[in-house]
């Protein structure tokens, strides 16, 4: 049993609490707390609590909205107050990069995702709990996502309910629901849902389904044909409409279950302002493009855009959402690394967690004048820019958009620029 003030927050917003030269990580503890721990445990060479309670509260808390709060997965934070997450992710983010930057708060810190994935196991229906794979918050609310989250969650109960279809046990692996998916697109009112499933479904249940979630515009069975703990499968649409679109300012984008989409719709165009306003000339290659989210906006600006994508179904939305909005830009599908890049004015990179890799030497060797480097890994842009783009490259400036409330995580867009 340990007691102590927490003196700082770690890389992945846990409190660090150090007793008689031992350090202690503390989840949903922060900078000011005084904490007693009463059990911890060694994870990847760290002491994390598990058992603790906070004697006296740090200044920089206020009461968390959300019931859940302390043992969902979701929000770390929920008990910082909002001010103080901006300026910690800002703190985190330039000790990690050694970059100093401005950040741009989320315009809604409710209610702003546009996704949710909830888990159907054998011990409950929700999200998943901190620390804890194999666990799950039995959901009631969801405050970061949607009032309408109690609704969904009340009508899959009602559906498991009418067909006696069993919940995924993660342990036996064996079960027939195992995610249910809701995108709402927050500025058009549509709303789609998918549940993730491990078989096909009978005339029957297809009804069922379709009336429990009769409000719905566009209704998805997902087939999973793996035992892996994700809401990925082959979706089929069983009713409404097959995309349903969320309104980005002047932009309209299709969201489908099989593609990823930036997840709070409200900072969104903080983020593509950012992007927007570090671009220059005429020409831009927006590497890993996903479904255009970049260069559609780019392109409606007057840009002209091509984009390079790894997975065939986001470039094929990529190419609907150029349709829908009315322009010419042309999405392919690619490998970055295996990319020439030549005659463009600007290059946006957007890598997934890991980096760009062997990308990065792509880049060096393209001569290209500006390189604009999103990211959600600070990490990874540091390991880039230290090992491989810094030879050619200097950071002119950079931009944090808060893009996830009440985690930790944030959204950096660096300016890159061919040194003399
Ligand atoms: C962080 S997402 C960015 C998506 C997009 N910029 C957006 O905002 O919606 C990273 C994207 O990189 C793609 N990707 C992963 N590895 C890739 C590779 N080697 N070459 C090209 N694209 C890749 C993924 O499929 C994913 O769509």
């Amino acid at each position: 049993m340990f007691k102590g003030r927490v003196g700082g927050i770690s890389d992945d917003g846990l409190g660090m609490l150090k007793v008689g030269g031992r350090k202690f990580y503390v989840p949903f503890a922060y900078p000011g707390d005084v904490v007693q721990v009463w059990k911890a445990k060694r994870r990847f060479g760290r002491r994390i609590a598990l058992d603790f309670e906070v004697i006296d509260e740090s200044p920089l808390r206020h009461g968390a909205r959300c019931p859940h709060f302390g043992t969902c997965g979701g929000c770390l934070w929920q008990g910082l107050k909002y001010k103080e997450q901006l300026r910690l992710k800002a703190k985190i983010f330039e000790r990690i990069t050694g970059v100093k930057a401005e950040i741009k708060s989320s315009p809604k810190i409710w209610g702003f995702r546009n996704v949710s994935n909830f888990i159907v196991i054998t011990s409950g229906i929700g999200l998943k709990g901190y620390g804890n794979p194999l666990g799950v918050v039995n959901l009631r609310e969801c405050p970061v996502f949607s009032k309408r989250t109690q609704g969904y969650l009340r009508a899959l109960r009602g559906f498991l309910k009418e067909t006696g279809l069993r919940p995924w046990n993660p342990r036996e692996k064996s079960g027939e629901i195992h995610y249910l998916q809701i995108r709402e697109g927050k500025f058009t009112g549509e709303v789609m849902v998918t549940l993730i499933a491990h078989v096909k479904p009978s005339n029957e249940i297809l009804k069922a389904f379709n009336d429990h979630f009769s409000q719905a515009d566009s209704i998805y069975w997902s087939l999973k044909v793996d035992g892996r703990d994700d809401p990925r499968g082959e979706a089929g649409l069983i009713a409404g409409k097959p995309y349903i679109r969320e309104r980005v300012k002047d932009v309209t984008y299709f969201l489908h279950p099989n593609s990823f989409f930036q997840t709070n719709s409200y900072a969104l165009p903080l983020l593509l302002k950012a992007v927007e306003g570090s671009t220059d000339g005429e020409r831009v290659l927006d590497l890993y493009s996903g479904v255009g989210t970049f260069g559609v906006w780019l392109a409606k600006r007057g840009f002209k855009v091509e984009g390079v994508e790894l997975n065939p179904f986001a470039v094929g939305m990529a190419n609907r959402n150029a349709e829908l909005n009315g322009v010419d830009s042309i999405f392919r599908v690619g490998k970055a690394e295996e990319t020439p890049i030549r005659d463009y004015d600007t290059v946006i990179v957007d890598p997934p967690r890991k980096g760009l890799k062997e990308a990065a030497e792509l880049l060096v060797k393209s001569g290209v004048e500006k390189v604009i480097y999103v990211s959600c890994n600070p990490k990874a842009f540091k390991l880039d820019y230290e090992r491989h783009l810094k030879g050619v490259y200097h950071i002119d400036g950079a931009i944090l958009i808060d893009m996830f409330p009440h985690t930790p995580h944030v959204e950096a867009v660096v300016e890159l620029v061919k040194k003399e």
